[in-house]
């Protein structure tokens, strides 16, 4: 018989991204609404093992939609990682009363969400990571938010880059995933994009590109570099020695991360918290939500995390086909 949840705790764990509020409102509205009690757990598994938990009611949300960040904070826990970490994190869930967990981050907190369910505490994940690289889902908390964040900051960037006539290395964030990279090098008409799962290292073949552009008499070259590749202050010196055209690097970090979210961040962010707790209410465990082939589904943890993600080949060759 399915396990009734009285009590429901919230956290949002590993990197933060815009639209994670949203998502914790709809997650505490929800479960009032349906009767629940709601404890928010700060810091992620980290604020768990040192029970900062904190007793949240409707008003507790007010205002928050609309912000950036967490105001649950986040963390990144290495005690979590360990058996007995996980052991003792599902004994404080239980002198709490927490029987059902929403987990609000990436890959990374669904293994988390994952190790505790088979402990006894129903958990249900909520994809939060600016970065898209989680297989099962096609939208996560974040990216769109942080990627049109990078693309008006490359716009910037290409409007000196156009007067001065220079090449310019942007380097945006995805130390695994170049989702951000690719969609700017769409949205931007980027001339390269290097992107983790495609990059051959070649400069050769970059440096080439730019002489034939400037041939053609392009007046910037812009090179969208994802965090992963990096180095992008020192491509920019060995790029200018090798082509003669000024180069520049811009490296736009944690900005990305930051800011109000957009209207499709909070919306489909406030969908899936809720989801989530109808979830919980069903008395369901182990599943993590997703935005797949246009609809809101769930999947069992285990079988998302085992999927696989890859970058389009047919998005990637439009981006190249275009920047010739
Ligand atoms: P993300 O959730 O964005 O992928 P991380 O990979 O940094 O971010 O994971 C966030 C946290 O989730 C980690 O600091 C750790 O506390 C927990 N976590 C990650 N992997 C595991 C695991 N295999 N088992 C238990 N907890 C994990
Ligand atoms: O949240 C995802 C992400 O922003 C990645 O793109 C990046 O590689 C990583 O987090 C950086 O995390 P931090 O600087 O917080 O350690």
């Amino acid at each position: 018989m399915a396990k009734e949840i009285n009590t429901i705790g919230v956290l949002t764990s590993g990197g933060d991204a815009p639209g994670m509020n949203a998502a914790i409102r709809a997650v505490v509205r929800t479960a009032i609404a349906n009767g629940k009690k709601v404890k928010g757990i700060m810091r992620g598994y980290q604020g768990l093992l040192d029970e900062e938990i904190i007793d949240m009611e409707a008003k507790s949300v007010s205002d928050i939609i609309q912000r950036g960040g967490t105001i649950l904070g986040t963390a990144r826990c290495e005690d979590f990682m360990t058996k007995e970490g996980q052991e003792k994190g599902a004994a404080i869930c239980d002198k709490y009363g927490i029987e059902g967990l929403v987990v609000i981050g990436g890959d990374g907190s669904f293994r988390g969400a994952q190790k505790l369910s088979h402990l006894g505490i129903n958990t249900i994940g909520v994809p939060g990571t600016i970065d898209l690289d989680i297989a099962c889902t096609d939208f996560t908390i974040g990216f769109d938010t942080a990627v049109n964040t990078a693309m008006e900051a490359i716009d910037k960037v290409r409007d000196t880059s156009t007067s001065h006539e220079r090449c310019s290395i942007i380097e945006v964030m995805g130390r695994h995933a170049g989702y951000i990279a690719l969609w700017c090098g769409l949205a931007n008409g980027a001339e390269d994009i290097l992107l983790p799962e495609r990059y051959d290292h070649d400069e050769q073949k970059v440096i080439n590109h730019i002489i034939d552009s400037r041939k053609k008499g392009k007046k910037h070259h812009i090179i969208i570099n994802a965090e992963g590749i990096g180095h992008s202050t020192s491509m920019a010196k060995r790029i200018e020695a090798a082509t003669g055209m000024e180069t520049r690097a811009t490296i736009l970090g944690h900005m990305q991360r930051g800011g109000s979210p957009t209207c499709k961040d909070r919306v489909y962010a406030t969908i899936m918290g809720s989801y989530a707790v109808d979830l919980l209410c069903e008395g369901k465990s182990n599943r993590v939500v997703a935005y797949n082939k246009g609809q809101y589904v769930d999947f069992e943890i285990d079988e998302a995390l085992a999927m696989k993600k890859d970058i389009s080949d047919y998005q990637y060759n439009v981006s190249r086909l275009l920047s010739r």
